[in-house]
């Protein structure tokens, strides 16, 4: 989405400068080309290195907007304080933080190693929770501040083969919850999207094969998966002066998927 394309002024997102982890692919790649594109600065941030520097290049190129990637594993605290300093050396100042870095596969829970269900665990939700404490200073002083972090619907139900995935988004959730009650008093808002399918990730064509995300498709009231662009124009909104007044939330945006029963629609 560059900016003509999205219903949002051009420069609404002028001065803000953001930190997005997870941003080399799928959702997050998209939430930086639309911040970008209304005039943000972003630091995109994935555990590869190569990768992460030729998006941050292609997105420059791509929008007219400035970006650099800086490798980082989540799990790791001390890397991403030094992401922080990156973008503050570059960018002079940081008041965004994108949590968007996920790992993910399908596995029977009798099939999943603690390690595994672990790993996931580590990645999404101690991945927020270290990104948002290595931020904080830097966004506190900011002033205007913005986590967003990026949750999904799984955990609202029992949703089979992903038991890692959902216990940690549901930790997501409560991260988001209690970071807005302790930091909204500091001048920074938290808060949460929640994708349903989006068709256009890479994560999702790994996730459901054909024949299973036609079915899929078929029992959401929207009819059809999302796009990378409809999550990308809700972290537009969050980030925008139009969402001032909003802490502590979590935006589902799926299509209805989540509040159907299936076989009634
Ligand atoms: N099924 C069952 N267990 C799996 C698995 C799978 N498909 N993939 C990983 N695991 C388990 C491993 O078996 C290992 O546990 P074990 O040593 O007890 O066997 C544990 O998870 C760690 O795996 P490892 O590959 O060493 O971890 P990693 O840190 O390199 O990567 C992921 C972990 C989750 C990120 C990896 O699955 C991955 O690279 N996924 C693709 C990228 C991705 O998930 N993108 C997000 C899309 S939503």
């Amino acid at each position: 989405m560059l900016s003509g394309m999205s219903v949002f002024r051009e420069d609404i997102l002028e001065g803000h400068v953001a930190l997005i982890t997870g941003g080399g692919t799928g959702i997050c790649r998209g939430i930086a080309r639309a911040y970008l594109a209304h005039g943000a600065k972003v630091c995109i941030t994935s555990r590869r290195r190569e990768l992460i520097e030729t998006v941050a290049a292609e997105l420059s190129a791509e929008t007219g907007g400035e970006a650099i990637g800086v490798a980082a594993d989540v799990r790791d605290p001390e890397a991403l304080v030094a992401v922080v300093d990156a973008t503050m050396e570059r960018f002079g100042k940081l008041d965004t933080l994108v949590n968007g870095a996920a790992g993910n596969f399908l596995a029977p829970a009798v099939g999943l190693s603690s390690k595994g269900f672990r790993t996931v665990v580590d990645i999404d939700l101690c991945g927020t929770f270290n990104a948002a404490k290595a931020a904080f200073a830097a966004i506190e002083g900011a002033g205007d501040g913005l986590i967003l972090n990026i949750s999904a619907t799984l955990h609202y139900h029992g949703t089979p083969l992903q038991i890692h995935a959902s216990a940690a988004k549901a930790g997501v959730d409560a991260v988001t919850r209690n970071l807005a009650v302790e930091w909204g008093p500091l001048g920074i808002r938290v808060n949460a999207i929640a994708p349903g399918p989006i068709g256009d990730t890479e994560g999702m064509k790994r996730l459901t094969p054909g024949e299973l995300a036609a079915k899929l498709a078929g029992q959401i009231p929207l009819r059809r998966f999302g796009t990378i662009d409809e999550i990308a124009q809700m972290a537009v909104f969050l980030r925008s002066r139009a969402a001032s007044y909003v802490t502590g939330s979590i935006f589902v945006v799926d299509g209805g998927q989540s509040v159907t029963t299936v076989g009634f629609t």
